[in-house]
């Protein structure tokens, strides 16, 4: 048996609805805010992401599929979405239509991660980004998005997890005492630390070994460090979300693990999914446009890990998926019968189906039920001869035999 690669997963027909649920909801309050969506390629040029998130990033340096191309290009299955927007944006000249731009997406992302309940290697996200501003009314709004989305999903025992980190005037500063501090504990620190220390101090921050904890929770904090622009665009943020009353909690050493972002981060956590926390995050990245060669632009937004929002609400019942008929026939002309009422019905947008090696009506009765039919449509010998169908309708038992065109009216 051919199995698929460790840290995918299959999607079936029985987890659907509620997969819809989530993306249909997040995809109805991305219009309520008018953004529109865009799709972006699923491979990259690996730059793309070297560039964007940063080489020294987990993700770049040891969690992208990358390969060759036929022709000696190296290309990267996308980890996640904001690059590709990004890149996408700069190179369709976008800014040069509008002032403010708002887009969304969705769908799988890649990273050779060690997999585990809620952590995969091919996962989807639906996400969103903002360019054109760095009113903070905007960092407020991708943050409002995803907290109408996560209640409207469902999903209640979360928490909004907010810093700043600053511009990166701030953070020069900061670095240098962060580095300075953690150089004093060097010896104190896991292997990982010690190695990102001298390059990627920030990094640090993040680190989830047991052993770095205390260290960590003495560590200088960012926001003492920000400059008077970002602290007040900081307060500001926290102004809007109060206004709306969203609660959130500071966390000073929340850095995330993408070198894009400045000022503004966030995450929506949770304490339901073990080790993997947070089921949606963001920023604010007003120097990737830039980066990209693009006209400086400032730029907000957020994604959401859908396999994680889908653990989190896999306790809901979702309505059972039904149909509006099945037809039941006794095989010959009456398969002929069933095979016309049934195209005839769907045409007309009702959900029907039927057997056509019809084997016992006992057996299709069967089916109607597994299929979740509301009704049978029983088209016997009887039926055939007199141009009439036995419409049963399987909840209450109750059926009537009625002239074969007022089916679709019977059962609709
Ligand atoms: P991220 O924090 O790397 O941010 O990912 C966002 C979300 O994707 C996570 O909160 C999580 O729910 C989900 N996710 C990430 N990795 C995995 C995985 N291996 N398995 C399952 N789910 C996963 C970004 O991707 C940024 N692009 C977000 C952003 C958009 N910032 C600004 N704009």
């Amino acid at each position: 048996m051919i199995k698929k690669p460790p840290g995918i997963e299959d999607i079936f027909p029985d987890r659907i609805d509620r997969w819809n649920h989530i993306v249909n909801t997040a995809k109805e309050t991305f219009n309520t805010y008018n953004y529109r969506e865009i799709i972006i390629p699923i491979m990259e040029y690996t730059e793309v992401f070297a560039r964007g998130l940063g080489d020294d990033t987990d993700i770049v340096s040891k969690e992208m599929f990358s390969f060759e191309d036929r022709g000696g290009r190296n290309l990267t299955l996308r980890p996640e979405g904001t690059a590709s927007v990004v890149r996408a944006y700069v190179e369709n000249g976008e800014f040069n239509r509008l002032a403010l731009n708002k887009f969304f997406y969705s769908g799988p992302m890649f990273r050779a991660e060690r997999p585990q309940r809620g952590r995969l290697r091919q996962f989807n996200q639906f996400g969103a980004e903002l360019f054109g501003s760095d009113d903070p009314y905007y960092d407020y709004e991708v943050i409002a998005m995803m907290d109408t989305i996560a209640q409207k999903a469902g999903i209640e025992d979360y928490e909004l997890v907010l810093n700043s980190i600053g511009c990166s005037r701030c953070r020069t500063e900061y670095v240098r005492e962060l580095r300075s501090y953690y150089e004093d504990h060097e010896d104190q620190l896991c292997a990982d630390c010690r190695k990102r220390l001298p390059k990627n101090t920030l990094r640090l921050l993040d680190c989830k070994s047991e052993q770095c904890q205390p260290i960590k929770m003495k560590a200088p904090k960012l926001p003492d460090y920000l400059d008077e622009d970002c602290r007040s665009h900081h307060e500001e943020v926290k102004k809007y979300l109060d206004k709306r009353n969203i609660s959130y909690r500071e966390d000073p050493h929340l850095v995330r693990g993408l070198d894009y972002y400045i000022k503004t981060t966030f995450e929506f956590t949770t304490t339901r999914l073990g080790g993997q926390n947070a089921f949606a995050a963001g920023g604010r990245y007003d120097q990737l446009v830039e980066h990209f060669e693009g006209k400086a632009t400032p730029a907000v937004g957020f994604a959401a890990g859908i396999e994680r929002m889908f653990l989190l609400t896999e306790d809901q019942d979702m309505e059972k998926k039904s149909i509006n008929a099945y037809i039941v026939h006794s095989g010959g002309d009456t398969l002929t019968v069933a095979f016309n009422m049934a195209e005839e019905l769907r045409s007309k947008g009702l959900s029907v189906d039927f057997d056509p090696t019809g084997k016992g009506f006992k057996s299709q009765f069967k089916k109607a039920d597994r299929e979740g039919a509301r009704f049978a449509l029983v088209i016997g010998e009887d039926e055939l001869a007199n141009g009439t169908v036995t419409v049963k309708n399987l909840e209450t038992g109750e059926q009537e035999t009625v002239p074969s065109g007022d089916a679709g009216g019977k059962i609709s």
